[in-house]
């Protein structure tokens, strides 16, 4: 579903070369069996959205400093975004993060252009922060948006 979910999102605005290679890094088998078994505070673990036994959504964060926590990934099956899967999908890490860790702010990145996250995360309430231009890849910015929770 990750894999789906970020073609559908980065294909047209980036290059196959980091799709793949993000894909590779992120999403390969032995790496997500290690984040669904591990919950800490630096990894809260992987929440899913399950129906009939098949993942239409999942999200996951981590505590990035003392009262700040951070979401990492959110995908939602691209043919079911705007049915509220997202939003308890976040509301889910968020609750992790105040009632377990303490979290005050929570931050996300998201990339330049991805209008398929951005207005997802100013409806939550996200304002944006300050960019990062990644030395290796200067085309693809980062946008750093946060929120107090
Ligand atoms: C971002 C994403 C996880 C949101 O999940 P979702 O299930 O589609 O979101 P929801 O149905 O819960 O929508 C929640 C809110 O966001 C708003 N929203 C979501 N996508 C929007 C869009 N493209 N344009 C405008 N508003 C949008 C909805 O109107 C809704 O607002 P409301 O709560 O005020 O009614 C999902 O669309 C997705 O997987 N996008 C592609 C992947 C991606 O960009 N992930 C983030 C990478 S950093």
């Amino acid at each position: 579903m990750c894999i789906r979910a970020y073609w559908a999102t980065y294909g047209e605005t980036h290059s196959n070369k980091w799709i793949e290679r993000v894909i590779r890094d992120f999403y390969n088998h032995e790496r997500i069996l290690k984040e669904v078994t591990e919950s800490n505070r630096d990894w809260g673990g992987y929440f899913v959205a399950v129906e009939k036994e098949k993942v239409v959504g999942a999200a996951g964060g981590g505590m990035i400093d003392e009262g700040v926590g951070e979401l990492f990934v959110i995908y939602v099956d691209p043919a079911r975004r705007n049915e509220g899967i997202g939003s308890k999908l976040l509301d889910s890490v968020t609750k992790q993060q105040k009632e377990e860790y303490g979290a005050k702010k929570q931050w996300v990145s998201v990339q330049k252009g991805n209008m398929k996250g951005i207005p997802f995360y100013e409806s939550k309430g996200f304002k944006f922060q300050y960019e990062n231009v990644p030395k290796e890849y200067p085309t693809y910015i980062k946008l750093r948006h946060s929120r107090e929770i």
